[in-house]
C-alpha cells in the first residue's frame, strides 16, 4: 500500500508535538466517504492545536486541518459520488479524527458537504470553516432583525479568516461595516473587502459603564475576552452580536443592563450542525452569500511551508484565510 505524507500532532494534553509522517489510507479513520483532498487552510483552532497552545486535540495522534477541500475518490453513503467536489469541516475534523493535513482524508458522511455549482475547490476551500461559520452568524443575525440601514455593524479582529469573510459577506447585502483591527496598516485590505470605516483596536478608549454610547446595531465578535464585553456596552437597543470566537480570551465581564435595558441579543454561533443547516448555508455561500473577493483573501502556501505557519497565526499576525495546498492537481 502506498505511503503518503500528513502532518502528524502527537503527544498527549500536557505536551504536543507536531511534524510530517508517512501514512498509508490503513491509518485512516472509519468513515464513509474518502476524500482526495486538494487543499486545506490553517484556522486559530488549527494553530492552537498544532503549537499545543490550546488543549484542542482530543485523540493523539491526530492528522491536524480542521477543514479541507477535495474529489470523493469513493462513498458507501448514497448521498456521494466518485468525483463530487466536496468540502468537509467541523465535528471531529483534525480534532478527534484524522484531518484535512495529508492528501487523503476518510470521514463520516454527515460532516461531509458538496461544494455548490460554480465555486472552484480553491475558492471553497478559502470560504471553508471561517466563512460558513460568517455566513451561518450573518444568517443568525438577520433572522434575529439585523436589517440595513437599521445602523453600524462592527466587525472586530478584522483581518482574520472569519472577519474577513464578515465584512464581505455583510457589505454586499448593504451593512455599514466597522472593521476594528490590531493592523492600522492593512485598512486598504480592508475597504477593499467593503468596510466603510476602519478603527485600531488599541485607539478605542475603554468601556468602563455598564452601558456607553450606543455605536452598532450588531456585531461580528472573533475575539472573546475584553473585546465581547466593550461590544455588550456599546451595541444599540436590540442590538446582536454574534459570539463565534477566542482570539482573544475566552473570559469577559459585563453586567445584565446590555440585556435588560437594551435588549441586546448574544447568539451563540457554533459550526458543528446538522446535515441540513450545514448544506442550507452551504448552497447560501454559492448564491446570495458568495463572497466577492475570495481571490484577496486567500494566501496561497506550500503544505511543506506548514510548520512554519502556526506560530504567526497564534499571534494574530496573518491576514485573511491561510489556504494550504495539499494536492491541487486534484479536480
Ligand atoms: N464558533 C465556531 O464554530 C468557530 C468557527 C471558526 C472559527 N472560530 C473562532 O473564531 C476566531 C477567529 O477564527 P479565525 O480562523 O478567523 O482566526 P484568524 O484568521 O487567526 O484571525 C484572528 C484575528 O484576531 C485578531 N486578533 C486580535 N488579537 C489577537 C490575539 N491576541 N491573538 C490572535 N489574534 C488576535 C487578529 O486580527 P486583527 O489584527 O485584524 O485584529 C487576527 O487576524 C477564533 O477564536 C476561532 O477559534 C469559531
Amino acid at each position: 500500500m502506498s505511503s503518503f505524507n500528513a502532518y502528524l500532532i502527537s503527544g498527549n494534553a500536557a505536551q504536543v508535538s507536531a511534524g510530517f509522517a508517512a501514512l498509508t489510507d490503513a491509518a485512516l479513520d472509519p468513515g464513509e466517504v474518502l476524500v482526495r483532498v486538494a487543499y486545506a487552510s490553517v484556522n486559530f483552532k488549527d494553530a492552537l492545536a498544532a503549537t499545543g497552545k490550546g488543549r484542542i486535540i482530543k485523540r493523539f495522534p491526530c492528522v491536524g486541518g480542521i477543514d479541507a477541500a477535495g474529489g470523493v475518490e469513493s462513498s458507501s453513503d448514497p448521498r456521494f459520488n466518485a468525483g463530487d467536489a466536496v468540502v468537509v469541516h467541523s465535528h471531529g475534523f483534525g480534532v478527534s479524527h484524522h484531518g484535512g493535513y495529508a492528501p487523503r482524508a476518510r470521514v463520516p458522511a454527515d460532516w461531509v458537504n458538496k461544494i455548490p455549482a460554480g465555486l472552484s475547490l480553491l475558492e471553497a476551500i478559502t470560504i471553508g470553516v471561517a466563512g460558513y461559520t460568517a455566513a451561518l452568524a450573518i444568517d443568525l443575525m438577520e433572522l434575529n432583525g439585523l436589517a440595513p440601514g437599521k445602523g453600524p455593524v462592527m466587525v472586530n479582529g478584522a483581518t482574520g479568516g472569519v472577519a474577513s469573510i464578515s465584512i464581505d459577506l455583510l457589505a454586499q447585502r448593504g451593512y455599514h461595516v466597522v472593521a476594528m483591527t490590531s493592523k492600522k496598516d492593512q485598512a486598504d485590505y480592508l475597504h477593499l473587502l467593503g468596510a466603510a470605516e476602519v478603527v485600531a483596536s488599541d485607539d478605542l478608549p475603554p468601556a468602563t459603564k455598564p452601558l456607553e454610547k450606543a455605536l452598532w446595531q450588531g456585531a461580528v465578535d472573533s475575539l472573546g475576552g475584553e473585546p465581547l464585553a466593550v461590544l455588550t456596552r456599546t451595541v444599540q437597543k436590540d442590538g446582536i452580536i454574534a459570539s463565534i470566537g477566542n482570539a482573544v480570551g475566552i473570559a469577559f465581564s459585563t453586567t445584565v443592563m446590555p440585556f435588560i435595558l437594551r435588549g441586546v441579543r448574544l447568539i451563540g454561533v457554533n459550526s458543528d450542525n446538522e446535515p441540513e443547516l450545514r448544506s442550507r448555508i452551504w448552497q447560501r455561500l454559492g448564491s446570495d452569500l458568495r463572497p466577492r473577493h475570495l481571490a484577496s483573501i486567500a494566501n496561497l502556501k506550500k503544505f511543506g511551508e506548514l510548520p512554519s505557519i502556526m506560530e504567526a497565526v497564534t499571534l494574530g499576525r496573518i491576514r485573511g484565510r491561510t489556504v494550504i495546498e495539499i494536492d491541487p492537481g486534484v479536480n
